[in-house]
């Protein structure tokens, strides 16, 4: 059967992971990519093995066997270039957050309506197994109500002041870094499992270092500790390096969480628990693999990935047997799976987080921002 054609615009992490993790699934195939310039795209296509390295995304988008592209460039390309995408006639899977405000998302969501096109905003930490195994215990009453839910998405790579990336600029990245960078990831997290909408939120933001030294040349994600001091220039950030959060989770539930890219020791702590009226549960990202569950008359339990032991809603996200640990790489492709079942025929159902979640997303990061702003509560 003839391999679904597909495209990676961006050459940095994102682009190398969506890259790998597509090609796991068989059925697709990287056939262009497009880099910021050419150069690029033709260096990768070389490390990658990919057949064209595209002089622009035009070029891919004119091509009418490319079926689908994936969108792995900075947050301020997102809008334009799924616009572009949908207009098209592709199929779109684009990184999170999916635009830099609700009002372009929400004309993504109309626009991919009016074009019956395929969309995808990549949300892919819900699907690890064990997460999976979460939303199905509280679909199935196993926490009872839930009261509280509470967590953290922290990592230590912006720690110092030479530590420089697109993110840091709000021209590339958008006015909220940490909030939108992995704060959109907590909050679409807890929204998903629980089924419950973030209804209010009360958030602080700081941003510890008001100027950063910019490296005369470009950075790539993760890529600064590799750099030598050497030519920077003095920056003004006004993104928030931290941030805090008090939320109120449908009627009942209450919450709050805190995200940082100046955490010292945390690589990628993304970390939730969530109490209800029965049991508690705790997972991070960590020990993707671990999900501790706390019960108050009964001994607590930790349990181990094991597909076979998991609800089977939960367990066909887990591809490995027990013991063999599914971790971010995974994740990826378990989105990629769905989206692409879909790309193949579109009367599979939706499994995966669609611009629909985006613009929530967007919708739930300006009311941060407008409560930062006006220190106080803020409904959604
Ligand atoms: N889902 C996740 O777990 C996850 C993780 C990391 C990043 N992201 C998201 O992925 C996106 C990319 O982040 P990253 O960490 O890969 O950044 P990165 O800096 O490593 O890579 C971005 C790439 O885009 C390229 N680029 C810039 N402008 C371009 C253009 N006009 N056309 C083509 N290519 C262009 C850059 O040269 C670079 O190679 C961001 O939106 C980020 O929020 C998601």
């Amino acid at each position: 059967m003839a391999k679904i054609k597909t495209a990676i615009v961006g050459t940095g992490f994102m682009g190398k992971v969506h890259t790998e993790n597509v090609r796991r699934l068989g059925n697709v195939e990287v056939a262009a990519v497009v880099g910021s310039r050419p150069e690029r795209a033709k260096q990768f296509a070389e490390a990658m093995g990919i057949p064209k390295a595209a002089a622009s995304l035009k070029e891919v988008l004119d091509d009418k066997e490319i079926a689908a592209v994936h969108i792995c460039t900075p947050n301020v390309d997102h809008y334009p270039m799924s616009k572009a995408a949908i207009e098209a006639g592709k199929a779109v899977l684009c990184e999170k957050p999916l635009t830099l405000s609700a009002a372009e998302a929400r004309e993504l969501v109309e626009l991919a309506k009016a074009k019956n096109a395929i969309n995808c905003v990549q949300h892919n930490l819900r699907y690890y197994p064990v997460v999976q195994q979460i939303r199905q215990m509280i679909a199935h009453g196993d926490l009872g109500d839930i009261l509280i839910a509470q967590g953290t998405y922290s990592q230590d790579w912006l720690l110092y002041d030479t530590d420089w990336n697109w993110r840091v600029d709000t021209e590339e990245n958008g006015k909220l870094r940490a909030m939108g960078d992995i704060g959109s990831h907590w909050m679409d997290m807890i929204q998903h499992l629980t089924a419950l909408p973030i209804t209010a939120v009360c958030a602080d933001l700081a941003t510890f270092h008001k100027t950063r030294k910019r490296p005369k040349g470009s950075v790539e994600t993760f890529s600064g500790k590799k750099l030598q001091p050497g030519d920077y220039e003095e920056f003004p950030i006004t993104t928030d390096d931290f941030g805090a959060v008090l939320i109120h989770l449908g009627d009942r539930a209450k919450g709050a969480f805190t995200v940082s890219q100046m955490s010292a020791g945390c690589k990628n702590r993304f970390s939730f628990d969530i109490f209800g009226t029965k049991a508690g549960v705790s997972w991070s990202q960590e020990q993707p693999d671990t999900l501790w569950i706390g019960h108050r008359n009964d001994p607590n339990q930790i349990i181990i990935k094991d597909g076979s032991l998991l609800y089977p809603a939960a367990a066909k996200f887990a591809d490995l047997p027990g013991g063999h640990s599914e971790g971010y790489d995974d994740s990826h492709k378990q989105v990629f799976k769905n989206f692409y079942a879909r790309v193949a025929d579109p009367k599979v159902p939706i499994d995966y987080p669609t611009f629909e979640d985006g613009l929530r997303g967007m919708v739930l990061l300006e009311k941060v921002a407008e409560s930062a702003a006006r220190e106080g509560w803020v409904k959604v």
